[in-house]
């Protein structure tokens, strides 16, 4: 491509390390895209003419054609998917395939290209993301009055539902969803017309060409349209945010799986079994989901490193940016993938969420607020006066709701019967009913307006 001013081809490493080819071929659809659109507003404004501009794009179609049927070659002389079809144009077409890179620099194409990959990469995530919403909606509904521990330091606190847990998670992937909206927002701007750095001098119409690739408009600044790489970043924080939730919720899996909480049995589909072990029944797909995470934070954390110290505009160091985006957008599809799996197929072992709810004195501040409200105390003194019925149950080994009224009196005269009406697990989470509470009630409204939006 550049011949004319070297005697000599690259080594074989020169060669090796250049090329980018083995990953960037995946953006191939978008890089015969960009070019249809470019070579057709070429031709619209008579800087190649319609004829040629017509043979370029029946010729464009033609490679494209051959690379869905026999897959993208990897031929590294040719460095990447940009000099690779136009490499294949020229083959198809001859030497006015030439024509075809007038007012461009691969520069702002790979730049195009890149932004319409990640682009479509939003769209896949924010579909799997509505997946992994519905099947978050469908067990809390399934379980608004499943009560379970919930914890503080991973101590029994104080009882919720099961389906309020759930759908904490749904508003942690609601804002995933909304991060990545918005990511897509301000990615929607086209460099395609920035040329290497500093624009052309040809009369291109950068309107065109953005609208016919779906853009809002083109970008506003010729060496940032090439240099930027926000959209990436963008999308690999809230890939990494999204993964960061996840990977709690893995977390989660992974213990409730295990024998000692025993709250959630997974299905055969999500488990694996032990080679020399037969009884077990190990939470894999969880723990990859969460040890995935990781990655894909790694893959943030790349890119931000390879762009941080890069003058404008391009500097080669730009080629790096897609293997990160491409591995989170591979990992996070299948975390995604195996959390709505998980999730839809799960066992949740009630009874005994019920049961560690209970045995942890977990209406505690049942007790202390009844006391507040009942009998007047200070919410200080009724911590204290609460403090001493706790420890009084647990030498006598029983829940609070277990001790008789002898025993409560005795620690506090004012306490009378109605004092039992709160302190089941059942009374506690249904008296939570502040708005956002655990309440089954307000869970089923949770449930109702999420669905609604
Ligand atoms: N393969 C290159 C990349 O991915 C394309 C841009 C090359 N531009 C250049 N000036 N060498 O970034």
């Amino acid at each position: 491509m550049w011949g004319g001013r070297f005697a000599e081809g690259p080594s074989a490493v020169m060669r090796e390390i250049n090329a980018s080819l083995p990953f960037d071929k995946r953006m191939w659809r978008q890089d015969i895209a960009g070019s249809k659109a470019h070579v057709a507003m070429l031709g619209a404004r008579g800087i190649v003419s319609p004829a040629d501009a017509a043979t370029i794009a029946a010729g464009l179609d033609q490679v494209a054609a051959d690379y869905e049927a026999n897959g993208v070659p990897d031929d590294l002389a040719l460095e990447d998917i940009h000099m690779l079809t136009e490499a294949r144009l020229a083959d198809a077409i001859g030497p006015v395939a030439g024509r075809l890179h007038t007012a461009r620099s691969r520069n702002d194409q790979v730049a195009t290209d890149f932004r319409l990959w990640v682009r479509d990469a939003i769209d896949q995530v924010l579909a799997a993301l509505a997946g992994f919403q519905t099947a978050l909606l469908v067990r809390a509904e399934e379980h608004a009055d499943s009560v379970m521990p919930g914890f503080t330091h991973l101590q029994s606190a104080q009882p919720v539902t099961l389906g309020h847990h759930l759908m904490a998670y749904h508003e942690m992937i609601a804002r995933d969803v909304s991060r990545f909206a918005d990511a897509r927002t301000r990615l929607n701007r086209c460099p395609l017309g920035s040329a290497a750095l500093a624009g052309t001098g040809f009369p291109i119409d950068r309107d065109a060409t953005a609208a016919a690739l779906g853009f809002d408009g083109p970008t506003r600044n010729s060496l940032d349209g090439v240099s930027d790489r926000d959209f990436a970043l963008d999308y690999l924080t809230a890939a990494t945010q999204c993964a960061l939730h996840l990977s709690r919720l893995a977390e989660e899996f992974v213990l409730w799986a295990s024998q000692p909480f025993g709250f959630v049995a997974l299905s055969d589909q999500w488990s694996t079994g032990s080679s020399i072990m037969p009884q077990k029944r190990n939470p894999d797909a969880a723990e990859l989901v969460r040890g995935h995470a990781g990655r894909i934070m790694g893959a943030m954390t790349s890119l931000m490193v390879t762009m941080k110290g890069l003058p404008l505009a391009y500097s080669k160091d730009m080629q790096d940016d897609k293997p990160p985006v491409f591995e989170a957008h591979d990992l996070l599809g299948l975390c995604l993938a195996a959390m709505t799996g998980m999730v839809e197929s799960a066992t949740f072992r009630t009874e005994r969420m019920r049961q560690v709810a209970e045995a942890g004195f977990s209406t505690a501040t049942d007790l202390a607020d009844w006391l507040v409200r009942e009998a007047g105390l200070p919410f200080r003194e009724a911590h204290h006066v609460t403090g001493r019925a706790v420890k009084r149950a647990e030498e006598l080994g029983v829940g609070l709701d277990a001790l008789s009224l002898d025993e409560l009196t005795a620690i506090d005269a004012r306490i009378d019967t109605s004092v039992y009406d709160v302190l089941s697990v059942d009374a506690s989470v249904a008296s939570r009913t502040s708005f956002g509470g655990t309440a089954p009630a307000n869970v089923r409204a949770a449930i109702r307006a999420a669905r609604n939006i």
